[in-house]
């Protein structure tokens, strides 16, 4: 089992980062200190770890670092690994939405390509003749492209990225496979279906219909709804990396998934379902008091014109790790999505922030000034 005493996260202050650097401070087995190194994009959000801030930060345990840095930026990579020594890296740093790399690629080539490239750059020079590191790159199960009725991406399935995001991510995975093949640099990938649950940028489709519907406003499903996607609660993706990083084999790449494969109307309507239970719409200010008497929440749906080169069905095999690590996916998807749906009714004044970017003012507030 590998122990780390000083792990870089990249693109902590996101959605999976900033679940993953959660659940490592609760893991008893780790005992080492988390420098989160993020450009805060509109994606990146202080707010969702003020906890760990408190806890672990400069006036906590002093066991949790921030840096407002870009990935693509190689002396500032090359600062962190100076002043923390650095033995391993979790890098999620990316633009992660297929709609915004149709609608401008640029980014999504700089931070995915270029600032991997940069922190392999980076770990080649820092961890040259050194044991005990390790370099783990989180990548999707939408570079093996698209699937029709029948099959399942394995680890073996030739890359076939179609939108300018999967495109750029699995560039990304050929730079990190490219460095342990050349330079035996100690790398790890996983490539994971779907995330769901809490602290998801409202763009992506779960937090953005749960919102939609809350505030009466349609629920754009586009095309015919019958994409398939498979389904993981967040921090089954987060204890799915806790075991590669720990007991992964070196080289390897390991494909995490959710055995959950649904079309988009059916988690669509399961999310109208889930909120008549939580927030019946007879109950629900938002539409009752704007005088917008909607008979249910499934009434919202709206098909809309479809998305370029939209990938028809993805379905992962994650039999690798199951076998070898023993991971499988634990929170079922009817206990998940109550538990997001629940979160995102509690969780009003970070909607509010993220969608205004009022958030970059609590960050200002919160965190520069002290
Ligand atoms: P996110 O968009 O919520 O967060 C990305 C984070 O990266 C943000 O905090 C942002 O500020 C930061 N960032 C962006 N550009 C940066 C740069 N140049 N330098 C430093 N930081 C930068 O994304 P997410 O959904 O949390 O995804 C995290 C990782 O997981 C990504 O690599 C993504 O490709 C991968 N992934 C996501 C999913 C999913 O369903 N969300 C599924 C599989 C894999
Ligand atoms: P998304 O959450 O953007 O993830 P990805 O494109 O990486 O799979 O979208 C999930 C699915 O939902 C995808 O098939 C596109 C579809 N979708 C909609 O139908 N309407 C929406 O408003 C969004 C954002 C997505």
């Amino acid at each position: 089992m590998r122990h780390f005493r000083s792990l870089l996260v990249t693109g902590g202050a996101g959605f999976i980062g900033s679940n993953f650097i959660r659940y490592l401070f609760k893991q008893a087995d780790f005992t080492g200190k988390v420098i989160n190194a993020d450009k805060l994009t509109y994606a990146g959000n202080l707010e969702n770890l003020a906890e760990i801030d408190k806890e672990f930060g400069a006036k906590g345990r002093q066991r949790y670092f921030f840096h407002p840095v870009d990935i693509c930026d190689f002396g500032a990579v090359e600062e962190i690994f100076l002043k923390y020594q650095v033995d391993a890296i979790v890098h999620f740093a990316a633009e992660s939405h297929v709609d915004r790399s149709i609608h401008g690629p640029t980014d999504f080539i700089r931070t995915n390509i270029v600032g991997t490239f940069t922190l392999l750059e980076a770990a080649r020079k820092y961890w040259e003749g050194k044991q005990g590191v390790l370099f783990h790159h989180i990548s999707t199960d939408e570079v093996y492209g698209s699937l029709g009725d029948t099959g399942y991406f394995y680890e073996e399935t030739p890359y076939d990225p179609r939108s300018p995001y999967s495109a750029s991510k699995a560039s990304a995975d050929h730079l990190v496979n490219a460095y342990f093949h050349t330079y035996k640099l100690p790398v790890t990938v996983s490539n994971c279906s779907n995330n769901y649950g809490p602290y998801q940028f409202p763009e992506k489709l779960i937090p953005l219909m749960i919102l939609n519907a809350v505030e009466g406003k349609a629920l754009p499903v586009y095309g015919d709804g019958m994409n398939v996607r498979d389904w993981l609660y967040v921090e089954d993706h987060c204890s799915a990396i806790y075991s590669i990083i720990r007991a992964g084999r070196i080289g390897e790449t390991y494909n995490i998934g959710g055995e959950n494969e649904q079309p988009n109307i059916t988690i669509v309507n399961k999310i109208c379902e889930t909120l008549e239970e939580l927030y019946p719409v007879k109950e629900n200010t938002f539409i009752w008091e704007a005088g917008n008497k909607s008979d249910g929440y499934k009434s919202l749906i709206t098909y809309v014109g479809d998305r370029p080169g939209h990938d028809r069905r993805y379905a992962i095999n994650c039999d690798k790790i199951k076998k070898e690590l023993g991971w499988k996916p634990s929170v079922s998807f009817v206990d998940g999505l109550k538990e997001t749906v629940r979160w995102y009714l509690n969780n009003r004044e970070w909607i509010e922030n993220v969608r205004s970017g009022d958030y970059k003012k609590w960050i200002e507030k919160n965190y520069r000034k002290r």
